[in-house]
């Protein structure tokens, strides 16, 4: 059974692929309205979410499927009276496919241990691979290509959307750069920097850590931040935490190490005045709604690719 738990489940075929599914989706919706026909989606959120609860249910909607919103706090798993496992094997008897938000990385995989349906990793705390896949079709659309560009990511570096990243652009050819404070705390988990690196090595592209939010910059053609409070941290490191990450603010002097043409990326939810300033993610260069947008269309073409192996397998 294919998954989608982090980026490198997948090989960089099933990437393009999934990228070249989700550009003719978009250019051609009508050919796809009956694509998802019967077939139902379940999204298992433990976390808040706008945009990937909305680009899920509706993408499913427009596809002919349908999706069940299932938040864990009415769950008997969520409240401490079901196991994962059993929680797995009920909802393999329902539904065709399923998205889970969970905190803990392991939860994930423990489910797709025990499930006999696709999982797709919709937010762990290690890994967001559908907003790194959403954002290589951004990049893709405005930059004509992946292979070649240098990404730089700055900020919170121990973080989801960073570790997908780096993966995602180490399989897909570009070089990354992030910028971000020296303590582990702050910095990529070794593991996946490691991880990183192996494919980056493989694919001919690179993957470089600076403490200087400049160096990573510098002359990138794409610059990317991400919340600096992500939903598993407490509100209470709040002003510890704006003091550490604010030399990796992405501001109009910091835009400008970059390349000129350079389009700046937010996953979202963003903090005007936090991880960037509000001219640089409502100026020109920002194409944040184009990234949101993707969610939907990137989403769409893993649905159908995860579903049609599924059915292939059974
Ligand atoms: N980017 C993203 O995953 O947004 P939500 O948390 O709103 O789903
Ligand atoms: N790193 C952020 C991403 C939000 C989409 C978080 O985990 O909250």
């Amino acid at each position: 059974m294919r998954h989608l738990l982090t980026l490198d489940d997948w090989t960089p075929a099933h990437i393009e692929s999934a990228l070249d599914l989700a550009e003719e989706i978009k250019a051609h919706p009508g050919n796809y309205a009956h694509a998802a026909h019967r077939r139902t989606l379940l999204m298992i959120f433990e976390k808040p979410s706008l945009r990937t609860r909305l680009s899920f249910e509706t993408g499913m909607t427009r596809m002919g499927g349908h999706a069940i919103y299932y938040d864990t706090r009415s769950s008997p798993m969520g409240a401490g009276k079901e196991t994962l496992e059993d929680t797995a094997h009920t909802f393999s008897r329902y539904v065709d496919i399923v998205m889970a938000r969970l905190f803990k990385h392991s939860d994930l995989e423990e489910m797709a241990r025990h499930a006999s349906v696709p999982i797709i990793n919709a937010l762990t705390d290690l890994a967001h691979p559908c907003q790194i896949l959403a954002d290589l079709l951004t990049i893709r659309e405005h930059k004509g290509r992946i292979r070649g560009l240098k990404v730089a990511y700055v900020g919170d570096s121990n973080n989801n959307v960073t570790h997908s990243l780096m993966i995602g652009c180490a399989m897909t050819g570009a070089d990354i750069a992030v910028g971000c404070p020296a303590a582990a705390d702050y910095a990529p988990q070794p593991s996946v920097l490691e991880r990183a690196r192996g494919l980056a090595k493989t694919h001919n592209s690179s993957v470089t850590v600076h403490e200087s939010a400049a160096d990573a910059v510098a002359d990138a053609d794409v610059v990317y931040t991400d919340s600096w409070m992500s939903y598993h941290i407490p509100q209470a490191e709040l002003d510890e935490r704006v003091r550490i990450f604010m030399p990796y603010q992405v501001n109009a002097d910091l835009m400008a190490a970059a390349s000129s043409d350079a389009i700046f990326m937010n996953c979202l939810p963003a903090m005007r005045g936090y991880e960037q300033t509000a001219d640089v993610i409502d100026g020109p260069q920002s194409v944040v709604f184009d990234q949101a947008e993707n969610r939907l269309h990137a989403q769409n073409a893993v649905l159908l690719s995860l579903l049609e192996d599924a059915e292939k397998a059974h």
